[in-house]
C-alpha cells in the first residue's frame, strides 16, 4: 500500500508537485471537436468564446486513418489559438491502443503547458490511472512543466463501474469522471443502441384491472442510467473530484438531451459533453442553476443568520441542513457567475460578491 505522505510527492524527479485540491472552474459543457477536420478546427477559436471547455478528441469518432492528423492538428491548434478563459482538454486513445504512447508523448512534450485536463477512456481500475500517473510525471519532467496535468477518466465499462471508488482515489491528478453510456451499454450487454437517454422498453406497468383485464394499463418509462450516475456522483464527491454526464447521441432531439442533462445536474453532475454546437446552449442553460432557486437560496442564507436553529420561511421549514443545501447552490452559482456576466447579473451578484 502506498504511504499517505508519498501520495503528494512527484512520481518522477523534476516533475511538478501534485495538487492537493482540484481547481473547480466552470465546466458546464465539454465541447468535442475533431482536430483532423480543418473546417471544425477553424471554428475552434469562435466556439471557445461560448464554451467553458473545448476538447480535442483523438479517440472514438476519429477514423483510424486520421488518428495522427488529429493529434498533429490538436498540437497546431493549441499552439496557435488563444482560448481565453475556455479550458483546453483532450481525449486520448485508450491504453490498449497503438496510439496512446505517442498521444501522451507528443501532447505533453509539445503542448503540456496549454492543456488543462487529459481525458482517458475505458478506465477499468486504479492500475490504469497508476500507469498514466507515472508516465505523465516522466513526460512532465522531460518537458520542464511547472504545473501537473490533471486526469479525467471515462466510466464506460462494467469493470470500471465496479472499481469506481478506487479509480477516483488512485492519484491526486484525478480531476473527475464522465459517464460514457455507449461503451458502458456494450460492455454490460445492455440492449440499447442509443447513446444515453431513456428507452421506451424500460418501463413499469400497473396491474391489470380485475374487472376489465383487457383494458389498457398505464406504463411509466424508467431511467436505465440512474444507478450508475448516482454511484459515480458519490464516488466523485467522496474523493473531492467532479462528476460529468457524457454524450447524448440524438443531436436533433434537444428536448430529450435537456432532460438527460438536467437529471444528471440534479443528481450532482457539474457538466456534460456537447457533440454539436446546438448542445452547447442546452448545457449552459441546464448546468447554470435556476435563477429563482439561487435567489431563494440567498434569501434563506440571509434569514438563517449563523445557520443554526430552525425558522419558517414562506411556510417551508429551514434548519442547519437546508441552509447547507442553499450554500451549495449559492457557491455553485457564484462559480458560474464568475465566468458568465449574464448569469452574474441574473443572480444579483456584484463584483465584490464574486471576489468573496
Ligand atoms: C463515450 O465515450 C461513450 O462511450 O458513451
Ligand atoms: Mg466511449
Amino acid at each position: 500500500m502506498r504511504g499517505a505522505k508519498d501520495f503528494f510527492r512527484p512520481k518522477a524527479i523534476g516533475a511538478p508537485e501534485p495538487l492537493r485540491e482540484i481547481p473547480f472552474r466552470p465546466s458546464r459543457m465539454i465541447h468535442f471537436f475533431d482536430p483532423s477536420n480543418e473546417k471544425m478546427a477553424a471554428k475552434a477559436p469562435e466556439l471557445a468564446q461560448k464554451c467553458d471547455v473545448m476538447l480535442g478528441n483523438l479517440e472514438d469518432a476519429i477514423e483510424i486513418g486520421n488518428k495522427v492528423a488529429a493529434r498533429e492538428g490538436l498540437i497546431k491548434i493549441a499552439q496557435s489559438t488563444d482560448f481565453g478563459a475556455c479550458q483546453l482538454w483532450t481525449r486520448v486513445n485508450s491504453l490498449d491502443s497503438p496510439w496512446i504512447l505517442d498521444d501522451l508523448t507528443r501532447l505533453v512534450g509539445e503542448i503540456g503547458d496549454r492543456l488543462d485536463v487529459i481525458m482517458v477512456p475505458k478506465i477499468e481500475g486504479p492500475w490504469d490511472i497508476h500507469y498514466v500517473d507515472q508516465l505523465l510525471a516522466q513526460l512532465e519532467a522531460k518537458a520542464g512543466l511547472t504545473e501537473p496535468l490533471l486526469v479525467h477518466a471515462i466510466l464506460e465499462t462494467a469493470q470500471g463501474v465496479t472499481n469506481v471508488e478506487e479509480i477516483c482515489g488512485a492519484s491526486p491528478r484525478m480531476q473527475g469522471l464522465s459517464f460514457g453510456p455507449a461503451d458502458l451499454a456494450a460492455s454490460r450487454r445492455m440492449k440499447t443502441t442509443r447513446v444515453g437517454g431513456g428507452h421506451p422498453g424500460y418501463l413499469v406497468r400497473t396491474d391489470p384491472d380485475a374487472e376489465h383485464p383487457d383494458a389498457p394499463r398505464i406504463t411509466a418509462q424508467q431511467d436505465p442510467w440512474h444507478y450508475t450516475l448516482a454511484r459515480m456522483v458519490d464516488a466523485c464527491a467522496s474523493h473531492g473530484i467532479l462528476p460529468y454526464y457524457g454524450p447524448f447521441g440524438d443531436i436533433r432531439d434537444l428536448v430529450a438531451c435537456e432532460d438527460q442533462f438536467r437529471a444528471a445536474f440534479l443528481l450532482g453532475c457539474v457538466g456534460a459533453w456537447s457533440l454539436h454546437p446546438a448542445q452547447i446552449d442546452v448545457a449552459r442553460k441546464v448546468f447554470s442553476p435556476e435563477i429563482d432557486e439561487v435567489l431563494w437560496a440567498k434569501h434563506v442564507i440571509e434569514e438563517m443568520g449563523d445557520g443554526s436553529g430552525c425558522v419558517m420561511i414562506d411556510g417551508k421549514m429551514q434548519d442547519d441542513a437546508t441552509v447547507k443545501q442553499c450554500r451549495v447552490m449559492v457557491s455553485y452559482a457564484k462559480l458560474i457567475a464568475s465566468g458568465d456576466a449574464e448569469y452574474a447579473e441574473a443572480y444579483g451578484f456584484s463584483a465584490s460578491d464574486l471576489a468573496s
